[in-house]
């Protein structure tokens, strides 16, 4: 099957709105069972696949999603370009709530994950580069496409994964803003690298929907705001894509 992009939905987004004719995928793999089925359809005239990162009805958290399984699966449906669409929060003053942001750097603050495909024994160990997280040629397409389809987007910055699932504390984002962090969410390693892993391409569609901790001026962070800013934020994202696709 021909997959020309696949879709890895975040917190928000569990479904592809627009997706026509669509088939669902159960698919095995040596890692594991996916988040869910990979629904597969059609969308601005191409073929795309969609997965539900923490599952259609949010029941997977961010600690306990099969990384593996799930790229794994889309690799398997003969996906080769893959955009992770991430919830997070901001932590550069420009990055505040419903900001899309199309990182180019990570920090991984995540623990106690499968961050490698090659971890059986007896198999080959690959040291793969990772100077750069993120498949540059599919950021620039995605920073084209928002521009084009009239959708503001900050090109670069760097995503800080931490463990989730709660956020995190002020004197947390503290230290990751002195390390160099622009963003922080749950779920972007170690997605990235497995992705890397497999010669998929691959991006990420961040979507700010709040300010982390100690950024913003509230005391604490309301979560209801963080749905309502997120559902604000997603529904630019099948606009971004349906550009993606038809170029
Ligand atoms: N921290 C981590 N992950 C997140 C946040 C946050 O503040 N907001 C959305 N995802």
């Amino acid at each position: 099957m021909t997959i020309d992009l696949a879709v890895i939905g975040g917190s928000g987004l569990y479904n592809f709105p627009g997706l026509e004719n669509t088939s669902r995928h159960s698919v095995d793999t040596p890692f594991g069972t996916a988040s869910g089925d990979v629904v597969v359809g059609e969308f601005a005239g191409r073929r795309v696949a969609f997965l539900a990162r923490h599952g259609e009805s949010h029941t997977v958290p961010p600690h306990r999603v099969n990384y593996r399984a799930n790229l794994w699966a889309l690799h398997s449906l003969g996906a080769r370009r893959v955009i992770g669409v991430n919830a997070v929060g901001g932590i550069r003053a420009d990055m505040g709530p419903r900001v899309i942001v199309v990182p180019d750097q990570v920090i991984d603050y995540t623990h106690g994950r499968y961050t490698s495909f090659c971890d059986v024994e007896g198999a080959e160990v690959r040291h793969i580069d990772f100077s750069e997280p993120y498949t540059e040629a599919l950021r620039r397409e995605l920073i084209d496409a928002a521009s084009a389809a009239g959708v503001s987007v900050i090109d670069g910055g760097c995503y800080g994964a931490t463990q989730g699932p709660r956020l995190e504390t002020r004197a947390e984002i503290v230290r990751m803003k002195r390390d160099g962090c622009d963003l922080v969410g749950m779920t972007g390693m170690p997605e990235a690298v497995l992705a890397r892993e497999l010669d998929l391409e691959y991006a990420c569609l961040a979507l700010v929907a709040n300010f982390a901790a100690g950024c913003g001026d509230e005391a604490e962070i309301s979560i209801e705001e963080i749905f309502a800013h997120l559902a604000a934020a997603t529904a630019e994202v099948p606009r971004i894509l349906g550009v993606l696709l038809k170029r």
